[in-house]
Parts: C-alpha cells; sequence; structure tokens
C-alpha cells in the first residue's frame, strides 16, 4: 500500500523535525489542523503572528504556527492555573515556576511551542478528543512524555519543559507571537 501523496507544505513540515521513529505520525495528529488553519508557505516567512484570544473558549487551545513551527494557545482555567501553582519545584524534571511561563495579569494564557523536548514529536492535548496526559497539560504520542497545564515536562524522557516563544500582549485579547517586550528605562 502506497501513502498518500502529501502536500509540499506538510513535507517540509516534516523536514524541520528529527528523523525520530514516530515523528511522522505525530505530525499526523497534528498537521491537518494546523493546515487548515494557515496558509503555511505565507505564515513560515513571518517573523510575528497575531492571535486573537477572544475565539479561544477557556479550557480550550489552538495551535498557530510561528516560523515554521506549531505553537500552542491556550486558555486555562482556573483549576488548572492552580494545580500549575500549587505543584512543588521539586516535584519538576525541569524546574520553573508557572509566573515565569505566562505574562503577568494574563496568567489564564499559556503559550508554547509545540514541540516535545525529546525528538521533536508534536504533543496531543489541544483538540477536544486528544488526550493530555494525568497532568492536565500535553501527552507525546512518540515516547510517552507528559507536559503540565503550564507546559511543563512531568515524564521523560523529554528533559525539558515546553519552550515558550517570545510574544506580546498588543490588547488583552490580542497577543503578537514573536515580538520582544520593550525594555523599560
Ligand atoms: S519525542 Fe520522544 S517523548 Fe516526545
Amino acid at each position: 500500500m502506497t501513502d498518500a501523496p502529501s502536500s509540499p507544505t506538510r513535507r517540509d513540515f516534516l523536514m524541520l523535525t528529527t528523523g525520530a521513529v514516530g515523528a511522522a505520525g505525530a505530525a499526523c495528529f497534528a498537521w491537518p489542523f494546523l493546515d487548515s488553519m494557515n496558509p503555511a508557505a505565507d505564515v513560515l516567512a513571518q517573523s510575528t503572528v497575531d492571535v486573537d484570544l477572544a475565539a479561544i473558549p477557556e479550557g480550550q487551545a489552538i495551535t498557530v504556527v510561528w516560523r515554521g513551527k506549531p505553537v500552542f494557545v491556550r486558555h486555562r482555567t482556573v483549576a488548572e492555573i492552580e494545580e500549575a501553582r500549587k505543584t512543588p519545584l521539586s516535584n519538576l524534571i525541569d524546574p520553573e515556576s508557572d509566573q515565569a511561563r505566562v505574562k503577568e495579569k494574563h496568567e489564564p494564557w499559556l503559550i508554547v511551542v509545540g514541540i516535545c523536548t525529546h525528538l521533536g514529536c508534536i504533543p496531543t492535548g489541544n483538540k477536544a478528543m486528544e488526550s493530555r496526559g494525568q497532568y492536565g497539560g500535553w501527552a507525546c504520542p512518540c515516547h510517552g512524555s507528559l507536559y503540565d497545564t503550564s507546559g511543563r515536562v512531568r515524564r521523560g524522557p523529554a528533559p525539558l519543559n515546553l519552550a515558550v516563544p517570545p510574544y506580546i500582549f498588543l490588547t488583552d485579547t490580542v497577543i503578537r507571537i514573536g515580538a520582544e517586550e520593550k525594555a523599560h528605562g
């Protein structure tokens, strides 16, 4: 049986992942969703991406593409924020407080690069039917790493938390991924 032809977009994307076993399978979970949301060729060329947060209900997340990478934008519930904040740093593989991973006064919004820090698969958990794993964040389908509601790795083999990309709030409901905060002086 032969595989259905891949679109150039998808092939490009797969080239960005590692050659790890399972990487292509993981991309299958995520790519049709990404593909439906973005003209990838255009997006790949953009250095910043603006996201309208008003369209994301509490408890849900979307995936956008920024510089060719999937970025998860998640609207956390109060319970999810509390869960992240009550976890002792000593329980973490890559200790980092939840406060350090989100913007002050915008605690519900978690923005992370959706690439597993083990070998580059795309974790599940953004779509309603997908597993978020026992820590309620994301679950990597390739080798079982689990992330919590702050995107921090809670079970390996992934060694590091999901990366937080640079972003700023343009308004209370619009973020610009790829933009840095201006230094105050
Ligand atoms: S790529 Fe190996 S656990 Fe995610």
